[in-house]
């Protein structure tokens, strides 16, 4: 395994590349990833198809004797977790992670700037993220972009009350805000709005242009009625990319 420079991977941005290709590039670099789990470590457990991929892989170690604890970031991350016989604690039974594995939709070499939140989590993700001591991000090569927020929306968790005074707030020229709908389950009514294990909407925001990511994150963070947004800037010690010559990594800033 080598470390990346940010040129190598950029020609698989908004490609597409067919499922299974892509599973495998995720599920390998999750299989690297968990190797870097010492004994007594707590450890943050993202959200995702990558994440539980390297769900898997740990406990594959946790079979093996290692001994660890995981802190999930979703409902979802925690039922898989405990049915894989991963040891779990809640975020306030641990002072601090040693370490956190997670997901992400974009990824931005070499600054590890990230948009998370496709699949909802975003908010106890940025959490357990805070209290990690170091951040390890899984994607496949087609994650890493050169910006954030054209290809994929910036999620956006909203309180329910008042929703849609706070999307007015948020509106901006060349920004399109679109309510998450829930994912189709059968007997759901068509438009029912996605709900947040912390029970809260989450708003979709595309934009036209690159937006000013720093600028756009402090103003979104700054309006009343939102919750927490899906950029995390600065947060990202270092990025595991499978792709077609196998698993990189990449640390921030190099
Ligand atoms: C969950 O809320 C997200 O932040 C995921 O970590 C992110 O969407 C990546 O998901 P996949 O691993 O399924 O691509």
């Amino acid at each position: 395994m080598s470390a990346s420079g940010p040129g190598q991977f950029g020609q698989f941005a908004g490609q597409a590349v067919d499922e299974a290709t892509q599973t495998a590039w995720k599920h390998a670099a999750a299989e690297a990833a968990v190797r870097e789990v010492s004994d007594g470590a707590i450890v943050g457990l993202g959200t995702g198809s990558t994440a539980e991929g390297m769900l898997h892989a740990l406990a594959a170690r946790v079979s093996q004797g290692l001994r660890m604890r995981g802190v999930a970031t979703s409902e979802r991350t925690q039922t898989l977790a405990q049915s894989l016989g991963i040891p779990m604690a809640a975020l306030d039974e641990v002072d601090h992670l040693d370490l956190s594995f997670d997901g992400a939709d974009e990824v931005i070499l070499p600054t590890l700037d990230l948009l998370k939140g496709r699949g909802g989590a975003l908010l106890r993700e940025k959490l357990v993220a805070a209290s990690s001591r170091y951040r390890i991000i899984l994607v496949d090569a087609t994650k890493i972009t050169r910006t954030l927020g054209v290809g994929a929306a910036i999620p956006v968790e909203v309180e329910t009350f008042g929703w849609r005074h706070t999307a007015a707030r948020l509106a901006a020229p060349g920004c399109h805000i679109t309510r998450r709908a829930q994912l189709a389950h059968p007997g759901d009514p068509a438009d029912a709005p996605f709900l947040s294990d912390g029970g809260h909407y989450i708003l979709d925001l595309l934009f036209d242009q690159p937006p000013d990511i720093p600028a756009v994150a402090a103003r979104i963070k700054a309006i009343t009625g939102v919750v927490e947004h899906g950029l995390f800037l600065g947060m990202t010690e270092r990025v595991y990319i499978g792709g077609p010559d196998g698993v990189r990594y990449a640390d921030r800033g190099r």
